[in-house]
C-alpha cells in the first residue's frame, strides 16, 4: 500500500498537533486536570485554568506552562464553578487574552466519602452543585467560543472530516454509578447527571460542529479521589477487583483527552471512554 494513503495518519500523530489551539479547564489545579492540560500544551496548546484557590491555581499554571517553550498558561482563581458570572468573565478572559476556546474540560468536581445517613441536604446540594451544575455553567460560559471554533473547521461534504480540530469537550466523570457505590451515593447521582449532559450537548450541539464526550476514570495514582476514597475509611477499597491489576496514572487519563481532542477522535461524540484498567466490569468499590 502506497504511504500517502496513510498520509492523513500524520495529523495525528505528529508534533504540534494542537498548535494554536486554546484549552480552557475547570479543576484544573487539580492532579488529573493538570496532567490533561499539560500534554495538550506540550503538543502545542496554551490554556486557561480554572480553580476556587488562587495561589494553586497561579502556580499550577506556571508550572504547566513549562511544558512547552513559549507556551501560555494563564491561571485564573477565586472562580467556584457554581458562580455562572465568574465563570463567564473567566471564559471572556480567555479569549481576550488567549484569542480562543478551541478545547473544554468541565473537570472541577467534590467528593467526600459518607453514608447516606451523614449526609445532610445542603452536602447533598453541594456535590450537585460542583458537579453538574458546575459542568452545565461551564458549557453555558464557554459555548457562543467553542461553537466559533468549530464554524472554523467545518467542511461541506457529507463524508468530509472537519479540517482541524475544535469545539471539543471532554467532560471529566467517573465509574462509580454504573453499578452503585456505598458512600458515594452523592457523587454518583452528580456523575449520571454528567454523564447525560454530555450526551445532550451532543446530540444538540453536533450539528453545529461540537464534539462532547466523558473521560470516566478509575482509581488513578496519586489524585485526590483516591486519597479521599481511601483515607477516610482508613482502608483502600479502590483499586479492588482492577483487572490490570495496578492504580492507573494521571498520563493514561492525559492520553485519553489527546486522542478525544486530536483528529483521532472525529467521529467520536456522546461517548463515555472509560479509563479503569477494566474496573467496572468486575465489582464496585464496596
Ligand atoms: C459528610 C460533609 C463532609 C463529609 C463536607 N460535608 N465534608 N458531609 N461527610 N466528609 C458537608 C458539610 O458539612 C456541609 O454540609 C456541606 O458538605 C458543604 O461543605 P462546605 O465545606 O461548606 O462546602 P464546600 O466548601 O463547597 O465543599 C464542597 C465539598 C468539599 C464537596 C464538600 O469536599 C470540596 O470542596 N471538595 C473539592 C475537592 C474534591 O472533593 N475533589 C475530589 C474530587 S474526586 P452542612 O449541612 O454541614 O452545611 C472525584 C472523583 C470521584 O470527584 C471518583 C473517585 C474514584
Amino acid at each position: 500500500m502506497p504511504l500517502e494513503k496513510y498520509q492523513y495518519l500524520s495529523n495525528v500523530w505528529r508534533d504540534g498537533i494542537f498548535d494554536n489551539k486554546v484549552v480552557f479547564c475547570t479543576g484544573g489545579a487539580g492532579s488529573i486536570c493538570s496532567a490533561q492540560v499539560r500534554a495538550l500544551v506540550h503538543l502545542g496548546a496554551n490554556a486557561c485554568i480554572i480553580g476556587r484557590n488562587v495561589e494553586k491555581t497561579e502556580n499550577m499554571a506556571k508550572d504547566i506552562a513549562t511544558a512547552r517553550n513559549g507556551a501560555k498558561v494563564i491561571g485564573i482563581g477565586a472562580v467556584d464553578v457554581r458562580n455562572p458570572e465568574a465563570l463567564t468573565a473567566a471564559a471572556e478572559r480567555c479569549v481576550r487574552e488567549l484569542g480562543s476556546i478551541d478545547f473544554v474540560i468541565a473537570g472541577a468536581a467534590g467528593n467526600f466519602l459518607a453514608p447516606m445517613d451523614q449526609i445532610s441536604a445542603n452536602a447533598m446540594k453541594s456535590v450537585i452543585d460542583i458537579d453538574v451544575l458546575g459542568s452545565w455553567n461551564t458549557v453555558k460560559a464557554t459555548l457562543p467560543a467553542l461553537l466559533e471554533s468549530a464554524k472554523k473547521h467545518r467542511t461541506d461534504g457529507k463524508t468530509e472530516p472537519p479540517n482541524g480540530t475544535g469545539g471539543r469537550i471532554i467532560f471529566v466523570s467517573a465509574t462509580l454509578h454504573y453499578t452503585g457505590t456505598p458512600m458515594q451515593s452523592h457523587v454518583s447521582v452528580a456523575k449520571a447527571g454528567v454523564d447525560a449532559m454530555a450526551m445532550a450537548v451532543a446530540i444538540e450541539q453536533g450539528p453545529k460542529g461540537i464534539n462532547s464526550n466523558v473521560i470516566a476514570p478509575g482509581p488513578i495514582a496519586d489524585t485526590e479521589g483516591v486519597a479521599r476514597l481511601s483515607k477516610e475509611d482508613g482502608r483502600d477499597r479502590s483499586m479492588k477487583g482492577v483487572p490490570s491489576g495496578r492504580y492507573g496514572t494521571v498520563k493514561e487519563i492525559a492520553d485519553a483527552t489527546v486522542y478525544l481532542f486530536s483528529d483521532a477522535g472525529n467521529y467520536v461524540n456522546g461517548e463515555v471512554l472509560v479509563v479503569d484498567g477494566g474496573q467496572w466490569h468486575t465489582s464496585s468499590l464496596g
